[in-house]
Parts: C-alpha cells; structure tokens; sequence
C-alpha cells in the first residue's frame, strides 16, 4: 500500500541496513528492498499479530531473505550500530520519545532518525533538542485532510528555539508547499484543545492564554503566506 505519507519517508532511506520500528504490515521493509534503497531491513513489532501479517507480505513479494522479523518492544530488539537508519512511524509522539529514551545507545548510534509522529510533533522536538539530537530536516505530506510531519534527526548538539511556539512550527517548514495545511492543523489542534480547558472543572486560566496565544500567531503567520 502506497501512500503520500509512506512515499515520504521511504524517499529519505538510501542505505545498507535499516530498522523499521513497529512495521505492523512490513509495508516499509518490503518497499524499501524491492525499490533497493535498502539492501536489507530488521523489521520489528511488539506483538506477534503484526508480524505474522508482515511475514505473508514479505513472503508474498519474495524478499523474506532481506527482511528479518524481531519481536520486541521498541529498539530493544537492535544492537548498537547493527543499522544506518532507523524508522519509527505511525505512532504518537510521546511513544517515540518513549522509544528513544529507552533505546538510546541504539538510536544515538544510528547515521539518520525517521520519526513520523501522529501528534505530539512539539514533544518529540522538545526530546531530540534535550537529549543530544540535532534535527537535520523536517517534510510533510498531505493525504486529503490529514497532514503528517516527519522529524529527520541524529545524535548532535543542537541549541532548543527559546520560543515555544517554534516546537511547534519550525521555521525550517515555513515555504514547504504544504506549510498553509499545517497552518490549518495546527489551529484545529489549538482550537480542541482550547474547548477542552474551557469545559474543564478546574479552572486554567494560565493555559487557556498560552493556547489563545499561540492560536492568534497561527492565525497571524497565516495572514503574512
Ligand atoms: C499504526 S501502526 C504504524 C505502522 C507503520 N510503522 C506505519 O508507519 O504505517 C503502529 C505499529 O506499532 C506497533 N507498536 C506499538 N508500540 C510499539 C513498541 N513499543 N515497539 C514496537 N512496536 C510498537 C503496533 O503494534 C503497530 O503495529
């Protein structure tokens, strides 16, 4: 299954050995050795379920010989240095950190980090920024009303933007042809969050002003594109 998504974060791997982190249907591994931009591919899964559905298709197009299936729980089934580039996508942001702080001499070793986060981009940027990763690029892709953010990182010292609103909309995406769509995404997003804390018991009034602030230079950076 091709998406614009997946064509993303395929296009950035060029390398010997890749990791593919919670690959349920083995869509990367497979695409990746048979457009060879990958000459093998440790694909993991932390359940079985998954695996097996990623075993047919690796059997069904042939390449089982450069595609290794691992059972296990985030980079725990990866040594060190075993690959170049590891991805870790489909999955929420604060799962990722999760991921890489509990595999960090195995992510800290690897050339390249493809991290396509469904949510939480900002504390995934927050993590790479405060545990000695530099963000090399940022992408995106647009499949009808759904943007995806793919955050590509590696172990660097890197200075974390003093302005938070930054987190969540890095300047380095700002003339991507896709950035009005994120504009869009990221109001909707303020704007949930916003009715949320304005439904809630406790009273957040200091929140509620932090997300009124960043909705209103979501809305002011849109009116200057
Ligand atoms: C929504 S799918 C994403 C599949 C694929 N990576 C993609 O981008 O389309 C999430 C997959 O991650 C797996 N997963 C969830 N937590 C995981 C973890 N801690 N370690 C490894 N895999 C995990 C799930 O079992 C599921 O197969």
């Amino acid at each position: 299954m091709q998406t614009d998504r997946l064509d993303m974060i395929i296009s950035y791997i060029n390398c010997d050995v890749a990791a593919d982190i919670g690959t349920d249907h083995g869509y990367i591994p497979v695409e990746l050795v048979c457009s060879q931009r990958a000459k093998r591919v440790i694909a993991t899964d932390v359940r079985r379920g998954p695996l097996d559905a990623a075993k047919r298709r690796i059997e069904k197009h042939g390449c089982a010989d450069r595609i290794e299936l691992r059972l296990g729980s985030g980079l725990l089934p990866i040594g060190p240095g075993e690959c170049e580039t590891i991805i870790i996508s489909g999955m929420g942001g604060e799962l990722i950190c999760d991921i890489l702080a509990r595999g960090e001499s195995v992510a800290k070793a690897a050339d390249c980090l493809l991290l396509q986060p469904m949510n939480s981009q900002d504390m995934l940027r927050k993590f790479l920024y405060t545990h000695g990763y530099e963000i090399i690029k940022e992408d995106i892709a647009v499949e009808g009303f759904k943007v995806y953010n793919l955050i590509i990182a590696r172990s660097g010292k890197a200075v974390m933007p003093e302005d938070e609103f930054f987190l969540h909309l890095p300047q380095s995406l700002y003339g991507h042809r896709y950035f009005p769509q994120l504009l869009e995404k990221k109001k909707r997003e303020f704007s949930k969050i916003l009715n949320g804390l304005g439904k809630a018991k406790i009273p957040h009034s200091k929140e509620i002003e932090r997300y009124k602030e960043l909705y209103r230079r979501v809305c002011e950076l849109e009116g200057k594109i």
